[in-house]
């Protein structure tokens, strides 16, 4: 007989889902803290993370990030855009933003073997990098709070604000494939 090995990839949310029945002293409530592979991760310092799982879920997380904006934009390029999918839109992509800093562990760049336009400047500067993140969490709030009020023009210019936090960390630390 064989023996079993560790499974090191299993789908992420099954690990933790798997890590949540077994341990004793998971709090009732607490697994939600690790249904995604970058929380597992920072949920248990030192457990085996699946890297692939982590690089796959920052990609979706900035494709959801610019399909909201792009929502936003849509809906500004309207007569009466409608305000309340704008908020809804900044509150998404707030939540997302918040994410972004854990999606980019050591050894997950393309030196590691990722394609990833994620830049070397993003493990070399993690403060900036970091501090690049919290500008779009605090753009996408102050959006989110502006857009019920109606005032198109000073929405519009709040989203182009936020369309500048974008532009800084591209700028900073992502690989333009069109040069
Ligand atoms: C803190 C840095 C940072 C901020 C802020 C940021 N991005 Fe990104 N974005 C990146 C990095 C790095 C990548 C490349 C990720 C990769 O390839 O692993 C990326 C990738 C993307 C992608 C490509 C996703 C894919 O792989 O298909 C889109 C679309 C995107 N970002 C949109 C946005 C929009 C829209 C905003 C603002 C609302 C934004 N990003 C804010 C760093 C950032």
């Amino acid at each position: 007989m064989t023996r079993i090995p560790a499974p090191r990839l299993v789908a992420a949310a099954a690990l933790a889902a798997a890590l949540a029945a077994c341990s004793s002293e998971t709090p009732a409530g607490a697994p939600e803290a690790a249904e995604t592979p970058a929380a597992a991760a920072a949920a248990e310092p030192g457990a085996p993370v699946d890297l692939a799982a982590v690089v796959k879920e920052r990609e979706e997380n900035f494709e959801a990030i610019g399909k909201a904006f792009k929502a936003v934009r849509g809906e500004l390029e309207k007569d009466a855009p409608d305000f309340a999918l704008i908020a809804a839109s900044a509150n998404d992509i707030n939540a997302r933003a918040m994410k972004i800093e854990g999606h980019f562990p050591a050894g997950t760049s393309t030196a590691d073997g990722f394609k990833t336009e994620a830049l070397p400047t993003i493990w070399e500067k993690p403060e900036a990098f970091k501090a690049a993140a919290t500008k779009l969490v605090g753009e996408s709030a102050k959006l989110a709070s502006l857009a019920p009020g109606g005032d198109k023009a000073a929405v519009g210019a709040q989203a182009m604000a936020m369309g500048g936090a974008c532009k800084g960390c591209h700028d900073q630390f992502r690989k333009d494939d069109k040069k």
